[in-house]
């Protein structure tokens, strides 16, 4: 009886295996087609990290989740999972830890597959109320530790929140900590007392909005950048830009897939959000092809330098 479950479970795992093997011969011969619908495991296995100043291992594509709440959150984020997503980036004021949460839990995947991002708002600024505001996530998240939290804005007590974040760093119960929506003279502020560097500063970043002077800043001090909004949320028309679309038509890529690949071949780390399945999936197939130099300079011309969100400003 015994040994039958072990044959069983032996011809189960060289059906696996075989699948598996055919399964990456097939993506490097189709590329994107295949992606997601193929194996979610392959999908996420094609996605590069990249290493942050602390030696963590950040995926170069994430999920983003703003405005994705209550059921159709936890919908939307087991089903980025499920085609391959692996970095999930939520913060306390989208409210929807929870429900991130739940995402995270129906899809099934070990807790140390992923990489969780959630970040401090600036009514918890503080030491204490950082602290506290923390484990509230954790809470909601239902996890233990988070991969990567940041200061979501650079108001507050700044200095007492990042003191909170370096003691929790240091307890392990962050990965990295970093900050988003900092100038450069505000990462300097930080600098002058911080023990830890930022990992990262996520900003808004996209084709209208391309954020040269941070680019070369965060280079220069190997702060990772991280682009939220990498679709400008659909703004200026973006889905219907001509020159993007044009693009796109060379390789057989989508506007969408244009300027994500456009952030990863600047080794920017971008975050999209969709409440689709199907876009979830076209968002991932960006590295099977690569945009020439004289695309990505065409696309620099599209750079309008200025935020396409002036009402957060
Ligand atoms: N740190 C900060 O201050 C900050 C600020 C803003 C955002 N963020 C983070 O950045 C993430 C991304 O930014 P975002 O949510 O503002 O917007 P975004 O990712 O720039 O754009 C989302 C929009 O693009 C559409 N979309 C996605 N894939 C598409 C595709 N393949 N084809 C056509 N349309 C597509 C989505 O519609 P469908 O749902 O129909 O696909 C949605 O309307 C956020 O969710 C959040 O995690 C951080």
């Amino acid at each position: 009886m015994e040994k039958g479950i072990r044959n069983q479970k032996r011809r189960e795992f060289i059906k696996r295996s075989a699948l598996l093997t055919a399964g990456t011969l097939f993506m490097g011969a189709a590329g994107s087609k295949v992606l997601g619908a193929l194996s979610p495991l392959l999908a996420s296995k094609s996605i590069p990290s990249v290493t942050l100043n602390n030696g963590l291992q950040m995926p170069m594509l994430g999920f983003g989740t703003n405005t994705l709440n209550g059921a159709t959150g936890a919908r939307c984020v087991k089903e980025a999972i499920s085609v391959g997503y692996r970095l999930i980036d939520t913060a306390h004021i989208y409210g929807n830890e929870k429900a991130v949460g739940e995402g995270i839990l129906a899809s099934g995947t070990n807790r140390e597959k992923l990489f969780i991002t959630s970040k401090l708002w600036v009514d918890d600024s503080g030491y204490e109320s950082t602290k506290k505001a923390f484990e509230t996530s954790l809470n909601k998240l239902g996890v233990d530790y988070l991969d990567l939290y940041l200061i979501h804005r650079p108001r507050g007590d700044v200095k007492g929140t990042w003191k909170a974040m370096e003691d929790l760093y240091m307890e392990g119960k962050i990965k990295a900590i970093g900050v988003s929506n900092f100038e450069p003279d505000q990462y300097n502020q930080l600098m002058a007392y911080a023990k830890v560097k930022p990992a990262i500063n996520q900003i808004e970043t996209h084709v209208f909005f391309q954020e040269h002077k941070a680019y070369d800043f965060l280079n220069q001090t190997k702060v990772q950048m991280e682009a939220w909004s990498p679709f400008a949320a659909g703004r200026n028309n973006i889905f219907s830009n001509v020159t993007l679309a044009e693009i796109g038509k060379k390789y057989n890529k989508s506007i969408a897939q244009v300027c994500l690949r456009w952030h990863y071949q600047r080794g920017i780390v971008a975050i999209p959000r969709s409440s689709q399945k199907a876009h979830m999936i076209e968002n991932l197939a960006i590295f099977d092809f690569e945009l020439s130099k004289s695309d990505m300079a065409t696309i620099g011309t599209l750079d309008l330098n200025i935020t396409q969100f002036p009402e957060w400003d």
